[in-house]
């Protein structure tokens, strides 16, 4: 079939049976001729194949493919076993530990980087130098048009010479195959550990100050010294200001691990209030007994996304959390009153024992931490 010899001119549109007959050639230049492209150059970078300058190219190409692919592999390994767990810096494997991150954030990133550089390469040294101008077309495009796209495409790989260069197509395949496990284990891996397991003494259900076997649990400073115990005592702390406290139980004395998992689980960290003398006080409905005197402790975790509510406005006694600017009334049973947090920051109820030191009257009777852990079946549990 013939179709325009001036490229200016247009070509006439070819029956179904017509197209049949075209080779994907006849069709490719049918579909630049139908949509007023004019090709003014189209030079391979290697017309003759097979050349020390090809395979050196080639193999380039390749290289980066492979590099992608080693940090690819060694991401997941890193992911899946290095030792990720918390590690205080005077513990042993602190170092190992904070490699952590460094090393699977260089991993992913090269990972990344060198599949994106190899696919810069393939272009840069195999695309076909190519110039072609087209005029400007307005409206959908038709079905011969659409048809012929496909054809373009094939003629577009073809011109690549991606088929027949099986190391590069090995390699990206290699590549693109290891960060996409890699990606796929990093989005399926926090699922495998079951949160629930334990059932009523699950992580989500109980937090550090819960009492076992009636074991008094105290409020304690973090002086930056896990082993020295500071315990809390109300003459302590002035009165409009605000202290960070975390659980102690006298049988974890003298044990480096627990004290260590006190400080650093992050449902433990309770911001214990003292209001000045005489504040109005508006108390959540069977809670009214939570606070002692003019001190109250709310959990320091944001209902909103879990940063630290780190800042109390004695002025205001307005809790502020930095992250998304929620604010919680100290004076309100923490009640949200401005930003993204919709619930209460849980209070704890504390007292304060014979010996004058603070200690928890028992557990939050709600979840710590954002508002999606709000979900029915946990009210249900009759948890207080
Ligand atoms: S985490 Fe506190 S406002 Fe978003």
């Amino acid at each position: 079939m013939s179709t325009a010899t001036n490229p200016h001119e247009k070509p006439r549109t070819p029956t179904a049976a017509e197209l049949d007959e075209m080779t994907p050639d006849q069709v490719a230049t049918l579909a630049a001729n139908l949509d007023d492209v004019v090709v003014v150059k189209n030079t391979p970078k290697f017309p003759i194949s097979g050349t020390r300058a090809e395979r050196r190219a080639e193999r380039a190409v390749a290289t980066w493919f492979v590099i992608s692919a080693l940090s690819g592999l060694a991401f997941l390994g890193v992911y899946l076993f290095w030792p990720f767990e918390y590690v205080a810096p005077d513990q042993p494997g602190y170092f190992v530990y904070t490699l952590y991150t460094p090393l699977i954030g260089l991993l992913l990133g090269l990972a990344v980087l060198s599949l994106g550089v190899a696919v810069i390469t393939y272009v840069k040294k195999f695309f076909p130098d190519e110039v072609s101008v087209q005029q400007r077309h307005d409206g959908p495009s038709d079905e011969v048009a659409r048809r012929t796209v496909v054809a373009q495409l094939v003629k577009a790989g073809q011109d690549t010479t991606i088929a027949r260069r099986s190391l590069i197509k090995r390699s990206a395949g290699a590549a693109a195959g290891v960060l996409g496990l890699g990606v796929g284990v990093a989005a399926v891996a926090p699922l495998i550990h079951n949160p629930w397991k334990g059932r009523d003494d699950a992580d989500l259900w109980v937090t550090p100050w819960r009492s076992i076997n009636g074991e008094k649990v105290y409020l304690r400073r973090d002086t930056g010294d896990p082993s020295e115990i500071s315990l809390v005592r109300p003459e302590d702390q002035e009165a409009g200001s605000m202290e960070t406290v975390f659980p102690f139980r006298e049988s974890e004395r003298g044990d480096e691990e627990a004290l260590h998992a006190a400080l650093r689980r992050s449902d433990a960290p309770v911001m214990l209030i003292r209001l000045r003398p005489g504040t109005p006080v508006v108390h959540r409905e069977g809670q009214e007994d939570y606070h002692y005197g003019d001190f109250y402790a709310f959990s320091k975790i944001c209902t909103h996304l879990g940063c630290p509510t780190s800042l109390y406005e004695q002025q205001t006694q307005r809790i502020l959390c930095p992250c998304h600017q929620s604010q919680f009334l100290a004076t309100e049973y923490g009640k949200p009153i401005f930003g993204p947090a919709a619930r209460p920051l849980p209070q704890l109820p504390i007292t304060v024992d014979e010996d004058g030191y603070f200690i928890a009257r028992g557990d939050f009777n709600e979840p710590i931490g954002p508002g999606f852990w709000e979900w029915p079946g946990f009210w249900n549990r009759g948890r207080s």
